[in-house]
């Protein structure tokens, strides 16, 4: 493993105008990446996949140099996200869980049972297991240069709301009733969550990314007081180990990001992050206004991706000026890329953008 003074924060990426941003610092050049931005949307991608599973792909370091360089290759973004999925440190940690396209992350057993949560956490994830995301994201970022690698992982929260459904859920409901019907027996599953999904970002920033974004994506079907009791804290511990880093001068810029998440966007920014994504249902002004002096991320609604380009245009431009609100700005959508975009839009949104 590379030490951590030759980590691209302390050199080849320091001044790229994405940490600049995330370091809160404004300037002329808007700096701009898609969630999503490596997938179904490009060719490339889909033929690259032809007959490989989800997340064997994500084991593989050369596929997943590849699939994370042909979104940075073709828009011209100020920053690559590590092709990966919030379920492989599960798969690492040895739970049965595949992800069945269509429809999502699938297990073998539903997590339900204080037996269940017993079991799983006799499973830890070791740093052997790590082995092959560290060397995707040492080739990765060697490739990637003056060009900006973000790690992500999931948050305790979106993870459980699969364990414990067994599957992909509209309202969670089964997590959230477990929150309330059996608070210790949550208690130790989000414990261990934060703990293997805080382990696998760890990896990827130790081994050369430079920023980090905990995704929780459906937070936002919580109340803020449940937000606040039942998940704020494993969230907290799952951003430890990388926010304890100091690479050089810095410390690491993380980011949380959540859907339908505008009632808890400061408990969200309170778990100690730097910078808050927003969706497209809160106006950045709104946001900046419940966040004073945060950085915020975000939020071109993805509809709008299929409409006619002065009609994106005209929004793109509504969120730069609503951006202007925040000490600085990073460009976003406001969640993943839908997977039928063109990829041509995208090109042209990330050339507009960069020329403004
Ligand atoms: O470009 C990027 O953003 C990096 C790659 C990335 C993937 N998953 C690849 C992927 C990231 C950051 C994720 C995170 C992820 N995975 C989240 C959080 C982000 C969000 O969208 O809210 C969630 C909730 C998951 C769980 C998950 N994995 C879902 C819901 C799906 C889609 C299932 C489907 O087929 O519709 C996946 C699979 C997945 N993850 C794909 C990709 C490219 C599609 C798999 C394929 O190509 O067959």
């Amino acid at each position: 493993m590379a030490t951590l003074d030759e980590h691209p924060l302390s050199g080849a990426t320091a001044d790229a105008p994405l940490i600049r941003a995330y370091c809160g610092e404004r300037s002329t050049h808007h700096p701009v990446w898609f969630m999503r931005q490596a997938g179904r949307s490009l060719p490339e991608y889909r033929a690259l996949r032809t007959g490989t599973k989800m997340l064997d792909a994500c084991l593989d370091p050369d596929l997943v140099t590849e699939i994370t360089l042909q979104p940075v290759r073709r828009h011209g973004v100020d920053a690559a996200i590590f092709f990966s999925d919030i379920v492989v440190p599960l798969r690492l940690a040895g739970v049965g869980v595949d992800i069945v396209p269509g429809r999502g992350p699938v297990l073998e057993h539903p997590v339900r049972t204080a037996a269940d949560v017993a079991a799983l956490r006799e499973r830890s994830l070791e740093a052997e297991a790590l082995a092959p995301i560290s060397a995707a994201v040492q080739q990765l970022t060697r490739e990637l240069g003056r060009t900006p690698l973000i790690g992500f992982a999931g948050a305790p929260f979106t993870l459980a709301a699969y364990l414990v459904e067994g599957g992909p859920s509209k309202d969670h409901l089964a997590a959230r009733t477990m929150m309330h019907a059996q608070p210790q027996v949550w208690a130790e599953l989000m414990g261990w969550l934060a703990e293997v999904t805080g382990a696998f970002l760890h990896a990827q920033v130790r081994a050369g990314a430079s920023a980090a974004q905990l995704f929780d994506s459906w937070a936002g079907t919580l109340s803020r007081a449940d937000y606040i009791r039942y998940v704020a804290p494993y969230s907290r511990a799952a951003l430890a180990p990388v926010r304890q880093l100091r690479i050089g001068d810095h410390s690491v810029p993380t980011v949380h990001f959540g859907v339908g998440t505008g009632h808890l966007l400061t408990a969200m920014h309170e778990v100690g992050v730097d910078v808050v994504g927003v969706d497209w249902r809160t106006p950045l002004d709104q946001a900046a206004a419940a966040l004073p002096g945060v950085v915020l991320q975000g939020n071109i609604d993805p509809a709008m991706l299929a409409a006619d380009w002065p009609v994106l245009r005209e929004h793109a431009q509504q969120v730069l000026t609503a951006g202007r609100a925040a000490p600085a700005h990073v460009v976003n959508l406001g969640h993943g890329v839908p997977p039928e975009t063109d990829p041509e839009v995208l090109t042209r949104l990330t050339g507009w953008l960069h020329e403004q």
